[in-house]
């Protein structure tokens, strides 16, 4: 076990693990911060999303020792009062079927507009690649990101 001393949603969040276990249980389990989910724990299908910088990374598969400084976002953190563009558009759209894969859709989404804040069709289709929906929702996700973009650049 070791002492783990984390940014995360901007607090310092202290937890005593194994410097194996990977950073999603370490939300889920440890800090209660559930909106993040499991889906595979194999890297493979995006539920697990969460932000390390400013960047979208598959919380299953990375073991909390390599985490460091860096900060952590989860959906809990990623606006204070759910008024992030993408959350806006994704309520605008209707997006979420059963619900399951959105957190982390939407973190991948969330991440893609911080790098590339004006996404092509092909953009947006390479960057949420990775994230699954068993519903099918991909049509509306895709909608959705072109919403934010624009309010974002407007
Ligand atoms: S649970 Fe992490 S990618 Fe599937
Ligand atoms: S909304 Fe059901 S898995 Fe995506």
């Amino acid at each position: 076990m070791a002492v783990y001393n984390l940014k995360i949603n901007g607090t310092r969040m202290e937890v005593d693990v194994d410097p194996s276990t990977p950073l999603l249980w370490v939300l889920r389990d440890h800090l209660k911060l559930v909106g993040t989910k499991y889906g595979c724990g194999i890297a493979q299908c995006g539920a697990c999303t969460v932000h390390l910088g400013d960047t979208a990374m598959r919380s299953c598969s990375l073991p909390v020792s390599s985490v460091g400084n860096q900060e952590v976002t989860t959906i809990e953190g990623l606006s204070e009062n759910g008024d992030h563009p993408v959350q806006k558009a994704w309520l605008e759209v209707d997006v979420p079927q059963c619900g399951y894969c959105q957190a982390g859709q939407i973190m991948s989404a969330a991440a893609l507009l911080k790098s590339n804040p004006s996404p092509s069709d092909a953009d947006i289709e390479s960057a949420m690649n990775g994230n699954i929906c068993r519903c099918g929702t991909y049509v509306r996700i895709k909608k959705a990101i072109k919403m934010a973009a624009e309010e974002q650049a407007s």
